[in-house]
């Protein structure tokens, strides 16, 4: 190899690095992560924001407790509920329906929406269905 070989050999391997390096950088740059505005998407606003009521048009409570929760053929209105339950009570019986004895007005209940069962809700967050029942004690 003579000495100008060596030469371009070496502003090759030069250039390449340079190149290389430049590639690194630029992706750093365009890293979202790199902004402060930068919102990763599991991080975005789901239930956490949905407030006791919209919470309750989302999970189908409606459907039998009719549009303003004042009742159906298939469900009882939800009024006075602060009456009868505390909010725990209430989370408590949301998520294990079928275990509760309550007083006498569930025997109505029983007679009166034959066949129609209040679903269990153990599957949804625990602070939603604490919203939930805070909503519905507002009520
Ligand atoms: C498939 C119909 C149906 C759906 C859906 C339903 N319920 Fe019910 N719910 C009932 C029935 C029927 C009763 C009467 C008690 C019983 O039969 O178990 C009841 C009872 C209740 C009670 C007790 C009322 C009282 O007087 O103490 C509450 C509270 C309640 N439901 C809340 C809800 C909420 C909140 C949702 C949605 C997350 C919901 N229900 C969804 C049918 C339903």
């Amino acid at each position: 190899m003579t000495n100008a070989q060596k030469w371009v050999a070496a502003f090759l391997g030069l250039f390449l690095i340079l190149f290389i390096l430049g590639r690194v950088t630029k992706e750093e740059e365009t890293t979202p992560v790199m902004n402060e505005n930068y919102v990763p998407q599991q991080q975005q606003p789901s239930s956490q924001d949905a407030d006791g009521l919209t919470l309750i048009k989302q999970n189908g409570c409606i459907t039998c407790h009719g549009q303003d929760l004042n009742g159906t053929k298939m469900a009882p209105a939800l009024v006075n509920i602060k009456e009868h339950w505390t909010r725990d009570g209430l989370l408590n019986y949301l998520r294990n329906p079928s275990a509760y004895s309550g007083d006498s007005r569930f025997d109505e209940y029983r007679e009166k929406y034959k066949g129609i069962v209040m679903p269990s809700y153990g599957n949804l967050d625990v602070k939603d269905l604490g919203k939930i029942a805070e909503y519905l004690q507002t009520r």
